[in-house]
């Protein structure tokens, strides 16, 4: 359920950041929101996305796992705690989220990707 429901929302999310990345091509100015940052793809993603000069939002499952992606990464990285499989924490993400990209009145980028955790 989970994972397909994160498939879902990657791809679209996936599609739209291609779609403008044509038009914009300040991606200093990007915010990109990825979860599963602890390790695999969703890791490796954040560090090259960052690499690139794109403001990166991280969501790691544990606090471990994102003092380990900001260790290796720039200071435009921020990084947050989420589990997928709880309300409370998306919740509390996306607000976040949100603190950090609407007060900026910029267009913005949001990138989910990465399995849920436990499913790795
Ligand atoms: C991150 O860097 C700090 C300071 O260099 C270090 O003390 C800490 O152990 C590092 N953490 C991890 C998880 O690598």
């Amino acid at each position: 359920m989970w994972l397909f429901l994160v498939a879902l929302v990657g791809l679209w999310t996936l599609l739209c950041f291609f779609r403008e990345r044509q038009v914009v091509s300040y991606l200093q100015d990007k915010y990109v929101f990825i979860t599963g940052c602890d390790s695999g793809f969703g890791n490796l993603l954040a560090r090259q996305l960052d690499r690139r000069g794109m403001r990166v939002l991280a969501a790691c499952l544990t606090e471990k796992g994102a003092e380990e992606l900001r260790n290796k990464t720039s200071d435009r990285l921020e990084t947050v705690i989420l589990d997928v499989t709880k309300t409370e924490s998306i919740v509390t993400a996306t607000q976040w989220v949100k603190e950090r990209v609407g007060n900026r009145g910029k267009v913005h980028s949001y990138l989910a990707f990465g399995p849920p955790p436990g499913r790795r």
